[in-house]
Formats: structure tokens, sequence, C-alpha cells
């Protein structure tokens, strides 16, 4: 059962700025944007991100939307070609999302991308949610504030019945006036590929992009596995509830008991805290994927809250690969 939700009207000028200080300090923060409500953390802060996922009861990790105050704030992040630029321009702040290319010193941790060297902005239109994203005076990972399975919520008291005391506060801005999520483009590919339909209509980019791919064309990421989050792994095997490592492997640790021998090691939480692990996952993985080693040890994680989807990442990136 979940305990009365902290609601709050954003009418009150107190709101949003108790609402930004929470997201500055770690804390999650539902808000409404014009497509639906997200679930909101500083996506800078890789155990703020983590959070995120604990509250959604989501058993694997897929990559997050990160929302900015206003299009400048994408420079520091991304690369942007006069393509994503145009679209920019004249499509933000609105119900669109542009994926890509992750800017080398890109700030925003790898759990928001999943791991990915993408990134997916949006600058949404809502004037609550740009009120509340240049209080906080920084990126803001924000999923649909739903749990996990469950319909994309519109109101607050869609929020507060789905994810109840597990958000820090939901700012209430009444009901969100295009009410579908914001529709997904990935502009790292050539052709531009439409990832997900939402609330701007395909034709009125095709009129600026031309055609779009879609995600399932032989020309579109399936000649690009490694595109999608789904097919993120690290370049070299990974084997599974290891209790020890060879010296030419990598160690991807968990808890205090670690065995001795690895080539390098990673621990994930030294002190088995699940957050901590999942926060640190997608850094270690990079971390360890060195061709110098053989493989990665991956020691077991327990199934339990955030180690589902931790559990879950571990096991793909394990599967036998396609050519
Ligand atoms: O309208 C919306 O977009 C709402 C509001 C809160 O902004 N947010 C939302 O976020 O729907 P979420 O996490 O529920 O959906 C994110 C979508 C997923 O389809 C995800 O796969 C895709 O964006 N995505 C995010 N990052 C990506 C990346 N780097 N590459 C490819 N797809 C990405
Ligand atoms: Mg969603």
């Amino acid at each position: 059962m979940s305990h009365a939700a902290n609601v709050r009207p954003a009418s009150d000028p107190a709101t949003i700025d108790a609402a930004a200080r929470i997201l500055r300090d770690g804390g999650l923060v539902a808000f409404p944007t014009e497509t639906v409500y997200g679930l909101g953390a500083d996506a800078t802060n890789a155990q703020a991100v983590a959070r995120i996922f604990e509250a959604k009861g989501r058993p694997s990790f897929n990559p997050l939307i990160v929302h900015l105050a206003d299009v400048a704030e994408a420079e520091s992040l991304v690369h942007l070609d006069a393509r994503a630029r145009e679209v920019a321009a004249r499509f933000w702040p609105g119900p669109l999302t542009l994926v890509l290319p992750r800017r080398a010193d890109c700030p925003v941790s790898l759990l928001a991308s999943a791991g990915l060297d993408t990134l997916a902005l949006r600058v949404p239109g809502h004037p609550v949610a740009h009120a509340l994203l240049q209080a906080a005076g920084r990126p803001i990972a924000a999923p649909s504030a739903n749990a996990s399975g469950r319909i994309s919520p519109t109101t607050a008291r869609h929020v507060a019945t789905s994810l109840g005391s597990r958000v820090d506060m939901i700012v209430d801005g009444g009901a969100c006036p295009v009410g579908i999520e914001s529709t997904v483009i990935d502009l790292s590919a050539e052709p531009p590929i439409l990832l997900r339909p939402g609330g701007l209509p395909r034709e009125e980019l095709e009129a600026i992009l031309g055609p779009l791919a879609e995600k399932g064309d032989a020309a579109g990421p399936a000649g690009s596995p490694g595109r999608l989050a789904s097919h993120y792994a690290p370049g070299c095997p990974l084997r599974l509830n290891a209790t020890r490592a060879e010296p030419d492997e990598g160690l991807l640790a968990f808890g205090p008991d670690v065995p001795a021998g690895a080539a390098v090691t990673c621990n994930l939480s030294p002190s088995g805290d699940l957050r901590e692990a999942a926060a640190r996952l997608f850094a270690c993985l990079h971390e360890l994927d060195r061709p110098e080693l053989t493989a990665i040890a991956a020691m077991p994680i327990p199934e339990e809250g955030l180690g589902a989807a931790i559990n879950d990442r571990l096991r793909r990136a394990a599967a036998p690969r396609d050519a």
C-alpha cells in the first residue's frame, strides 16, 4: 500500500522552489508536461536516476528522456548538426524528443541513457515544466510518471495513485493538454529513425527532414545493432554468477567479499547497496570493456529491488550475440 502522496499545487509559487530544491538534493519530483506527467530526477546524479527505476518498479533499465529548460542547454550535452538545429528551432519547446550523440564531456549520468553513446533530449512546452527546469538549473531525466506496466499519467491524481509516496513531491499542474507521449526520433542515424510516434505528427517532421525510417526497417537500426538500447553490450564476453576471476578477466564485483586475481576490478558497491550498484553499472561496464581482457566476470547480484534490473541488463549483455 502506498501512503499519502505529497501533492502540491503548481499555482503556489513556493511549490516550484521546493520542488527544485528536492531535485537538486537528489530527490524525485513528478511534474506536468504538455504530453504526460514525468517522474523527474537530476540527470547528472546517477543515484538520483537510480531512484527513478526503483520508484517505477521496472525490472529493466531503459534509456530516459532528459528534459531541458531551453535549446541552448543542449549544446553542452550532445552534438547538434545543422539538421538537429533546424528541427530543434522549429519544434522546441514541444512534444518532440531528439536522440543525438552524447558529447565526450556530457555531464549526464550513463544510467540515464542506459550506457548508450546517444542521449534523448526534450524541451517541454508546459509552463510548469519550464519553470521547474529553470529553477532546478540542471538537466532532468524523466520517464512517464507511472509504475511499470501502467498507463501513462495525465493528471496528478494518476501519479498519486500509481506512485504514491514513492515520489518526494507531485507538482499538480492540472491535466496534460497533449495527453500522449512525445514523438521520439533518432537524429544520430541517416536517414533519421522514428523510434516512437507521439504528440508531434510524423508529417510535420517529414516536411523538414524528408522520409523517416522506422525501427524495423532493413535500412534502419536492424543494420546497426548497438544503436538500440536492447543491444547495448560490452565488446568482450560477459560471464555471469562468477565467484572467481581469471588473471586475464575483468571483475565486475558486488559487495564486501571480492575474490582476488582479476586483471582489473570494478566494484558496483562495496557495501552491497543496490541503488549505488545501479548508479555505477554502465560506468563500470564501460570501464571493464577493454580489448586486452578476454571476458568480464560478473559476481552474483541479489534479485531484489534494483537488483532485478541490474541482472536483466547483465543477462542481455551475456546473451549470445547476433552476427
Ligand atoms: O512525453 C514524453 O516523452 C514523456 C514526458 C515525461 O516527457 N516522457 C517519456 O519518457 O515518455 P519514457 O522514459 O517513458 O520514454 C522514453 C522513450 C523510450 O521509448 C526510450 O526507448 C526512448 O525514449 N529513448 C530514450 N533514450 C534513448 C536513446 N538514447 N536511444 C534511443 N531511444 C531512446
Ligand atoms: Mg513511459
